[in-house]
């Protein structure tokens, strides 16, 4: 229901390969979030096709956007702002989006405000779903959040929304892309995130490890190390260990070494709380890690439910609503940009 008062926001999301609208009260209160996947479409090549991933999108984008509205039990005229994801992304996806959020915006004179999309997952931390189970993060700063998806893995210090620091990131690899390189070499298919979260969880790892590199004076990690070091043992051992024990040995390796620099840079900065957000978010092993050391040091911990880890139009929605608040709205000359960082690095600590 749509009570009076509330500012009513569509969020489209067309950065990548899911075709999403959502719609959203006043940053937070999550009224609908509508994802068409295109899994199906890519896994016969084994990954994300750019042209057939924005030629979907055009098929799926106003389906999706009836769909929220109908699910909100919302109409055109009730919406107060369009937010739309403009980068970072494949372009030919980003511009089918923005493209339609531009003609929404147009035809229902509404205004529209561009949103990255790493800020987006950072706000799904922040949506209510209306569950009592899964309570929203409460909006206190600092905070230091982990951005791990399957083209960024970042450990941002939030000062407050919109004001961001690069604490730590990947050097090569993005965590989301080795757990899909990985998922490959074991033959477990796309996508490979969840495949290899499953096939992880019928796993014993032992002392099976994947040693990752960390830097001095650093929260920087890089994944193509271990990524490499499984690809060997798979050449020079392929009997030795099960798809299952390997999965979980090499997820560990990855999340325990994300889930340690983010605790360490909330150490540093006194971060009232630790947050989680992006595709990796959803993964069983990292969610237990992150509660498990948050707890141990008394830093209250939120991760998101995994199907707003992954991406969604509902966290587009909220982010644009805080957003329209801080700056007011983008024109109709937005641009799309396939890389857009969230924030810049202070000081290279090393
Ligand atoms: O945020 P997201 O949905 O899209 C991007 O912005 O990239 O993240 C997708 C990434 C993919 O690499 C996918 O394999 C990974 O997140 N992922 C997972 C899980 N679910 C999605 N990785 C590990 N465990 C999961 N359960
Ligand atoms: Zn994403």
């Amino acid at each position: 229901m749509v009570s009076r008062g509330e500012h009513l926001v569509l969020g489209l999301e067309t950065s990548c390969d899911e075709t999403a609208a959502g719609v959203v009260a006043d940053g937070t209160r999550m009224l609908s979030n509508i994802v068409a996947t295109q899994e199906d479409l890519h896994a016969h090549f084994g990954g994300v096709v750019p042209e057939v991933a924005s030629r979907r999108h055009t098929e799926l984008v106003t389906i999706c956007v009836e769909r929220a509205l109908s699910e909100a039990a919302a109409e055109f005229g009730e919406l107060a702002l369009i937010a739309v994801t403009h980068g970072p992304g494949l372009i030919g996806s980003l511009l089918v989006g923005v493209s339609a959020a531009k003609a929404y915006s147009l035809a229902w004179d509404l205004p529209l405000v561009g949103v990255n999309h790493l800020e987006a997952h950072v706000c799904a931390n922040f949506l209510d779903t209306g569950s009592a189970q899964e309570a929203p993060a409460a909006c206190e700063f600092p905070a230091v959040c982990l951005v791990a998806s399957g083209g960024h893995s970042e450990i941002v210090l939030i000062r407050d929304l919109g004001d961001y620091e690069l604490l730590g990131s990947t050097r090569d690899d993005a965590a989301g892309e080795a757990f899909d390189k990985v998922a490959r070499l074991l033959g477990l298919g796309f996508p490979g995130g969840p495949a290899l979260d499953r096939a992880a969880r019928e796993g014993h790892p032992g002392d099976l490890s994947f040693p990752i590199a960390r830097f001095p004076n650093s929260l920087d990690f890089s994944f193509s190390g271990p990524k490499t070091a499984v690809a060997r043992l798979l050449e020079a051992e392929p009997d030795k260990h099960s798809v299952a024990d390997v999965a979980a040995a090499f997820e560990r390796s990855v999340a325990d070494v994300l889930v340690a620099n983010t605790v360490a840079g909330a150490q540093n900065t006194g971060a009232r709380q630790v947050l989680l957000a992006g595709g990796v978010a959803a993964n069983t092993y990292l969610r237990q890690a992150a509660r498990a050391a948050c707890e141990e040091l008394g830093i209250p911990v939120h991760v998101p439910p995994p199907g707003l880890c992954t991406d969604n139009a509902a966290m587009v929605a909220a982010a644009g609503f805080f957003q329209w608040q801080r700056r007011g709205p983008d024109g109709l000359d937005l641009d799309t940009f396939s890389v857009l960082p969230l924030a810049e690095r202070h000081e290279s600590g090393e």
